[in-house]
């Protein structure tokens, strides 16, 4: 005879309810780096919108960055901890392949009983965790989820290559999902881009580590692919997720894709023909790109200075080594 299981109710919807961040300590402005890299302030402006970018010191872990990430989400969200089930850390940078980060923050949190994972999305990481919370609370699996994107890049970073160091910088950005009797989270809108996936890699990754020549790795990328990918393919896979939200560009008030790059945020602008009113996040100005925390600093940013508000219609999107990309359309708590 067949068995039919119980399982668990599913719930309506989800909705973020608060977000944290936290910056690295020190302001690294473009004239630190560009020696070793034959590079120029005016050179690295010009390319990437990037004026300065923020770094942790050298006693500051990614785990210091996420903890206090996490806290001010916590805090501001005003859940009782005990209805935390869920911590979904997305991180390239812990210094460990296991066991993960976000058991670790369980630990310090107060709460070592949750179900604890990292995902390595790079910078698609913080909507991939969106994603998979919102799945998680609609499925009945978790009531609230804390999801964190959190890196330490300065610790990863060669001052000599010139592909990438001038870019990063480091952060933590925090959001608790939590349930709603209405959907204020939109379909996510994810995948990959695998016959690119060496495209930004650790050095040594196309090598196998138990030959033993594999030293400290850091990050290089063909970035010209990237950004050739990232303006020819996030527009179309914006406008999809705006459709299966049952809204269009009209909707859209504010407006957050990966920090990567200024002139990639101002092309897919441009391509989306987002109305002037819309708010851009442009955080990489002074933050750097932080890759998975890119997305939630400068969202936490906007309405901390009062130019996103709550109830605004945000569309994010991040994108990144893999080529992993992940994005949705939510609603401001
Ligand atoms: C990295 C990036 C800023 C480089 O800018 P770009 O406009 O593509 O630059 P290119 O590689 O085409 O090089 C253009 C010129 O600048 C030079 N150049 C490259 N890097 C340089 C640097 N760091 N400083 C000064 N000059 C540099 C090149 O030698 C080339 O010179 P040439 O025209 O005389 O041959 C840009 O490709 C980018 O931001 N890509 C996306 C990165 C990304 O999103 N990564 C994902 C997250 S980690």
């Amino acid at each position: 005879m067949a068995v039919s299981l119980s399982t668990t109710a599913p719930v309506a919807g989800s909705q973020v309810l608060a977000y944290g961040a936290a910056r690295g300590d020190l302001v690294v402005p473009n004239d630190d780096l560009v020696g070793p890299i034959d590079s120029s302030d005016e050179w690295i402006r010009q390319r990437t919108g990037i004026v300065t970018r923020t770094r942790a010191s050298a006693e500051v872990g990614v785990k210091d960055l996420s903890l206090a990430a996490a806290r001010e989400a916590i805090e501001t969200s005003g859940i009782d901890l005990e209805t935390l089930d869920a911590i979904i850390v997305s991180t390239i940078t812990f210094p460990y392949a296991t066991p993960s980060l976000a058991t670790l923050l369980a630990g310090e949190l107060g709460r070592p009983d949750v179900i604890a994972y990292d995902i390595s999305a790079a910078c698609a990481g913080f909507a991939y965790g969106i994603g998979q919370a919102d799945a998680l609370i609609r499925s009945g699996s978790a009531r609230n989820v804390l999801v964190i994107g959190a890196e330490k890049l300065s610790d990863f970073v060669s001052p000599t290559d010139r592909s990438i160091s001038f870019l990063l910088g480091d952060g933590a950005g925090a959001a608790v999902v939590g349930p709603s009797d209405t959907p204020r989270i939109g379909p996510t809108v994810w995948g990959s881009a695998g016959d690119n996936w060496n495209t930004i890699r650790m050095t040594g990754s196309s090598l196998d580590f138990r030959d033993g020549k594999i030293g400290w790795p850091t990050l290089e990328q063909d970035g010209r692919t990237v950004f050739r990918w990232a303006v020819w393919h996030t527009a179309q896979k914006v406008r999809e997720m705006l459709e299966r939200s049952g809204l269009t560009v009209e909707d859209v008030d504010v407006f957050v894709p990966h920090q990567a790059n200024m002139r990639i945020i101002d092309e897919l602008a441009k391509q989306l023909k987002l109305p002037e009113d819309v708010v851009i996040g442009r955080d990489i100005a002074d933050t750097g790109n932080t890759s998975a925390a890119s997305i939630p600093l400068a969202t936490h940013r906007l309405l901390a200075e009062g130019a996103a508000r709550s109830g605004d219609v945000l569309v994010q999107f991040g994108f990144g080594a893999g080529l992993a990309y992940a994005g949705q359309v939510l609603i401001l708590p």
